[in-house]
């Protein structure tokens, strides 16, 4: 792929290491630059990167009215040796497309996703904070830019690439446990319906459930299947428990969920963490009743953003509270917390081809 540089003038751009005062918090950091590629006439083309900064769209692009529009997260991580690397940014490029054939969006091939990714780290290395536990969060996603009113597959659309510095999701380790709600009013996902892609519906129709859940003194929504029985994900995490026994259990993947990089990961990670880590169906009533007997010891979410969160409660909507153990950060939780950041940071070495080294390419 051939990506045309149209650079700010270098008295516009960040020229030294980025050392930031306190912590960034997450996701309101810009970087210099945004990588940019259209798709018309059946083929993506004219890839850039570009100035940050506004788009020029038609008021009829598709991706505002019919919500045809999918991303992806991703973070990257400064090593010893100075060098930027990539945590597992292949399954990321994966799972867009998988998002982009649920909503109709054609396919753009893996090693473009992660060539402009590269790229656009490339230029602007030196906005990595520099700073402990700090990151470049990665934001691909790919929206309808066909100035059309019909309800159909747009013809035309803009894949993007975003960076933001971003601090440590936790300054001291995982100490902290949320409550969830445990909703049987709001559901995000059915069978058939677009669950398991990240497409940005999803997260309008989670609001409306995460604005009730801080009603409820709860941090997010546990989301159970539509029929109320079955244990789902959380709004931004899927979600786990522990039983007393050490195994880690992950509900199944199905079409209502999203197929989270962190929990794949943590299925292929039990030899290092000295326990047995599966998936199966997860039966709400039961899973109560497990919590109630102390059969399960520490429950929580996986994702990108913290990594690991330890849930220390559920709440339901008729007020009733399930406490997990003893309301707290729980052993195996930490461990799986230590374990997963040492392999991003470079601390420990990864499995073959997790981490990747971004190439310097630019001038
Ligand atoms: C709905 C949902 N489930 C799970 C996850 C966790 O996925 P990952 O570990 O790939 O970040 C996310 C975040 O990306 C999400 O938005």
């Amino acid at each position: 792929m051939d990506i045309k540089y149209n650079l700010k003038p270098v008295s516009e751009r960040r020229t030294q290491a980025f050392i930031p005062e306190g912590n960034l918090g997450f996701g309101s950091l810009r970087t210099d630059h945004m990588f940019m590629m259209d798709y018309s006439e059946g083929e993506w083309r004219d890839p850039r990167i570009v100035p940050y900064g506004p788009f020029e769209m038609a008021p009829g692009a598709m991706s505002l009215h019919y919500g045809q529009s999918i991303f992806e997260g991703a973070k990257a991580f400064m090593h010893e040796d100075g060098e930027i690397y990539t945590f597992r940014l292949d399954k990321n490029a994966e799972r867009m497309n998988r998002s982009a054939d649920i909503v109709c969006i054609p396919n753009l091939p893996e090693e473009m996703q992660l060539a402009a990714i590269n790229a656009l780290i490339d230029v602007d290395r030196l906005w990595f904070p520099q700073q402990d536990g700090a990151c470049l969060y990665i934001r691909p996603f790919i929206f309808a830019t066909e100035d059309r009113l019909s309800v159909s597959p747009s013809q035309k659309y803009t894949f993007c690439v975003i960076m933001s510095p971003s601090g440590a999701y936790y300054a001291t380790g995982v100490n902290n446990a949320i409550r969830l709600l445990i909703s049987k009013k709001f559901h995000r996902a059915v069978a058939g319906g677009t669950g398991a892609s990240k497409a940005a519906g999803n997260y309008a129709a989670s609001l409306r459930a995460g604005k009730a859940a801080a009603e409820y003194g709860a941090a997010q929504v546990l989301y159970l299947d539509a029929s109320n029985t079955q244990i789902e994900e959380v709004g931004a995490m899927n979600h786990f428990h522990v039983l007393k026994d050490g195994t880690v259990i992950i509900p199944s993947f199905t079409d209502t969920i999203l197929q989270s990089i962190t929990s794949k990961s943590i299925l292929e990670l039990g030899h290092l963490l000295g326990c047995e880590v599966r998936q199966e169906t997860v039966m709400l009533d039961k899973f109560i009743a497990d919590i109630e007997s102390g059969e399960i010891i520490e429950a929580g979410g996986f994702g990108t953003a913290a990594v690991v969160s330890a849930v220390g409660s559920y709440i339901f909507e008729d007020g009733r509270i399930v406490t997990v153990g003893d309301g707290k950060v729980g052993p195996f939780t930490q461990r799986i917390y230590k374990l997963y950041t040492d392999l991003q940071k470079g601390n420990s070495p990864a499995p073959e081809g997790w981490v990747k080294q971004v190439p310097r390419l630019a001038k």
